[in-house]
C-alpha cells in the first residue's frame, strides 16, 4: 500500500479506548466503508497486496461479521466464489466447527460441510488480526473440511500480540498496522 493511501486508511480508523472492556482499545473499521474514497482504497489496496496471485487460491473465505462487508465484493471483482465461516449456532446441517480464544473472550466458528471442496485452495480474510485466534481457527476448520489456506489478508494487524505467529509460514499480508 503507497503511504498515502495507508495515511488515509488509518486516518478513517475509530479507535475506541475501553471498549469491549477495560484495557482494550477497539480498532473500528465502519468508518472506513463508510467513506467512499475509503472504501475504494480499502478494496483497490487489498488487492494490491494480495499475500498470493489470485492463480493460486479458488475461493476468499470471510470471517463473520466483518469479514463479511468486503469479502464478497474482493472475489467478485477477482472471479472467485465467496465462503462465509460463521459463528456458531447460525447454520443448518450438516456443520463442522472449531472453538479459539479471542483478545476478549472465547467462540466458536463454522462452516457448512459442502463448503468447501476437497483440494480447494482458499485466502481467508477480515477486518483485523489480534491474537491470531480466529484466523487460525478458520483455517483448522477449513482444512478439516478438506481445503488448503494458501494466505490471509487482513485490513489492520495489531502490533505487540504476535498474532501472525499463529498462522505459520502461510503468506500473510494487511494494510496498515495499529498498537
Ligand atoms: C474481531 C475481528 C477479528 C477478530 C480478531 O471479531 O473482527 O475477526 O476479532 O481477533 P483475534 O485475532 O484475537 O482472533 P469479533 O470476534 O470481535 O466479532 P465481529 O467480527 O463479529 O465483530
Ligand atoms: N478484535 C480483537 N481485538 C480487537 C480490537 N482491539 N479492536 C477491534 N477488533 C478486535
Ligand atoms: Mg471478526
Amino acid at each position: 500500500v503507497g503511504k498515502e493511501d495507508a495515511e488515509y486508511l488509518v486516518s478513517l480508523v475509530r479507535s475506541v479506548p475501553g471498549f469491549p472492556k477495560e484495557g482494550i482499545i477497539f480498532r473500528d473499521f465502519m468508518p472506513v466503508l463508510a467513506d467512499a474514497k475509503g472504501l475504494r482504497i480499502l478494496l483497490n489496496a487489498l488487492e494490491q497486496a494480495l499475500p498470493v496471485p489470485p492463480s493460486e487460491f479458488d475461493s476468499i473465505a470471510g470471517l463473520e461479521s466483518r469479514g463479511f462487508l468486503f469479502g464478497p465484493a474482493m472475489a467478485a471483482h477477482l472471479g472467485k466464489g465467496f465462503i462465509a465461516v460463521r459463528k456458531a449456532g447460525k447454520l443448518p446441517p450438516e456443520t463442522i466447527g472449531e472453538s479459539y480464544d479471542l483478545e476478549y473472550g472465547t467462540a466458536s466458528v463454522e462452516i457448512e460441510t459442502i463448503a468447501v471442496s476437497k483440494g480447494e485452495r482458499v485466502l481467508i480474510v477480515d477486518d483485523l488480526i489480534a491474537t491470531g485466534g480466529t484466523a487460525k481457527a478458520a483455517t483448522d476448520l477449513i482444512e478439516k473440511a478438506g481445503g488448503t489456506v494458501v494466505g490471509f489478508s487482513f485490513v489492520m494487524r495489531l502490533e505487540g500480540l504476535d498474532g501472525l505467529s499463529k498462522l505459520g509460514s502461510t503468506p500473510s499480508s494487511s494494510l496498515i498496522s495499529m498498537p
